[in-house]
Formats: structure tokens, sequence, C-alpha cells
């Protein structure tokens, strides 16, 4: 199972854009994807999940906040705690056959916050609840939210590979500064290299600034850079709300070459060509 986070410390980066992309690849190319919300503002899973917001048993009804409560409960058995982490994961029909499971997050996440930082459950939290999701999962997606939490550093102990979504501007490229310390640090903690880290340029727009930041990342952090970038296109939220099925549509030329860098960000993923 790999384990794969996307973090960045801006907002609005492209992390939930990405994290869904990317999940709607893998599982159209027949790759299981467990979708894991890190985010208590819950936009991958509002995205994916929609219409459970109209659910009588309702979005608000299930998800993180009750995976977190029981991995805070002292005493809880393993059993329970399978349990409620298999009953707060759900199956997200897309197309026929092809479709992911997304563990739901939503604001009532950040009561916990400080409740799992003092307990000291953040650097195993990952991979004890990835252990008990449904055992034929090949690849777990988290998208973090645009700071520091609890969740965040709990997906980076957990993660294998990190992807870092970065916008080419002057903020852009402090923000990837400031990450790659935490990054650094994370590492030495947990005491176990990722086996990929990829700062993926997103949002490109056809302007000197952004061109000009575009370059500076590339001089600046070669090893880590993906090899293609997505530009800003209207393209790319019309793919999300189609999910899995975007990837089958007849493509003009601007989504071809969104699948065509997701296409190579997804293998550069899969593959853990990791160089650090
Ligand atoms: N390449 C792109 N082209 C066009 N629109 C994009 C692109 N990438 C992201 N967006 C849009 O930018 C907005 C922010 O993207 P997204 O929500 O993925 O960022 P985020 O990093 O997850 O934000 P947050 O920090 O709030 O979690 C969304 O409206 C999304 O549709
Ligand atoms: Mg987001």
């Amino acid at each position: 199972m790999l384990k794969v986070c996307f973090l960045s410390m801006k907002g609005g980066t492209g992390k939930t854009t990405l994290s869904l992309l990317f999940s709607y690849w893998a599982a159209n190319r027949g790759l299981k994807v467990a979708l894991m919300d890190m985010d208590p503002q819950g936009n991958a899973t509002i995205a994916c999940a929609e219409h459970l917001a109209f659910n009588e048993e309702g979005l608000l009804k299930l998800g993180m906040p009750y995976i977190i409560r029981e991995f805070l409960t002292p005493g809880a058995s393993s059993e329970r705690l399978k349990e409620t982490v298999q009953s707060n994961v759900l199956w997200v029909e897309q197309v026929k056959g092809k479709g992911l499971w997304v563990v739901p997050n939503f604001l009532e996440t950040h009561k916990y916050d400080l409740h799992l930082a003092a307990n000291h459950v953040v650097p195993v939290f990952v991979r004890e609840v990835t252990s008990l999701l449904p055992e034929e999962i090949d690849v777990v997606v988290m998208d973090c939210p645009p700071y520091l939490s609890s969740l965040s550093y709990a997906a980076l102990f957990g993660a294998d590979a990190i992807v870092i979504p970065a916008e080419t501007s002057k903020f852009g490229i402090v923000g990837v500064e400031l990450l790659l310390t935490v990054v650094e640090d994370v590492i030495r903690k947990r005491g176990n290299p990722y086996h990929n880290i990829i700062i993926q340029p997103n949002r490109i727009r056809n302007t000197k600034a952004s061109l000009f930041y575009l370059e500076a990342m590339r001089e600046r952090y070669a090893e880590f850079l993906a090899d293609s970038y997505f530009k800003e296109t209207v393209e790319i939220p019309r793919m999300l709300r189609e999910g899995i099925l975007s990837f089958n549509v007849g493509s003009s030329t601007v989504r071809r070459n969104v699948i065509e860098s997701i296409e190579s960000l997804g293998n550069r993923i899969l593959n853990g060509e990791g160089k650090n």
C-alpha cells in the first residue's frame, strides 16, 4: 500500500485538485484508491461525495472525527478501532466498476487537533488507520490543509511520498522553502526518508512573472521538480466535476495536456523514482 500526501503551506495551490485528479487517474487504471481527507474544510469530500450531504444518514455522521475520537478513547480495543475505521470509510461509485473509497472530513475535526497532539498519537495515526482500511487498497491519497495541524503532521509521518503543489510566484517559492525545512525535520524524527518528494507547479499562466518563477523553481529544486506542470485552465475544474469519467471522454488539446501532466505525476508517484 503506497501512501502519498498532498501538502503545501500556502492555500489554494491545488492540493485538493491534484489529490482528486490523481485519485481518479489511479482508479481509472484499476488501482484501488482510498482518498483520506485530512482537511477539516472537507473540500475533497464535498467534491467527490457531494450527494452524501443530502443523505438523511448524512455526511456529518460519518468520517474522520469519529475515527480520531475512537483513537483517543483510552483502552479502545483493536477490534473496536477496526470496526470504527471501516464504518467511517465510504465507497463512492463513479463509473460502473470503478470508484474509490473516501474517508470524509468536516469542521468537527478541529475539536480534536490539540488532543491528537497531546496524546502523542500523531506519529502513528496514519499507519494505524490505513492498516485498518479494507485490505485490497493499493494507494492511499491524503489531501492536507494549508497549514501545519496535527493531521498534516500525521500525514507527513505516515506518508511514503509527498507532493507539494506550488504556484509560481514569490509566495509560492517561500511556501515551498518553508515546507521543505519541515519535511527535513520530520525525516529526522521518523528516521525514515521518503520514496519520493515532488514539487508540482500548478496554475501556470502565460505571463512573464509566472514563467520567471517557474524557471527559478527549476534552478532551485531541480531534484524535486515534477517533469511537467499544470496550466491554469477551466478544463481542470470541469474534469473534477466529471470524476473518473473525465479520463475516458474524448479529449480536447487542453484536456489532453492535463491528462499528460497527471500521467507524468502519477507515474512518478507510483514508480517512486525519488532522489532524496
Ligand atoms: N490548474 C488549475 N487551473 C484552474 N483552476 C485551478 C487549477 N488548480 C486549482 N484550481 C482552482 O483553484 C482553486 C483552489 O484549488 P484547490 O482547492 O485544489 O487548492 P488547495 O490547495 O486544496 O486549497 P486549500 O489550501 O484551501 O486547501 C479551486 O477553485 C480550483 O478549482
Ligand atoms: Mg484543499
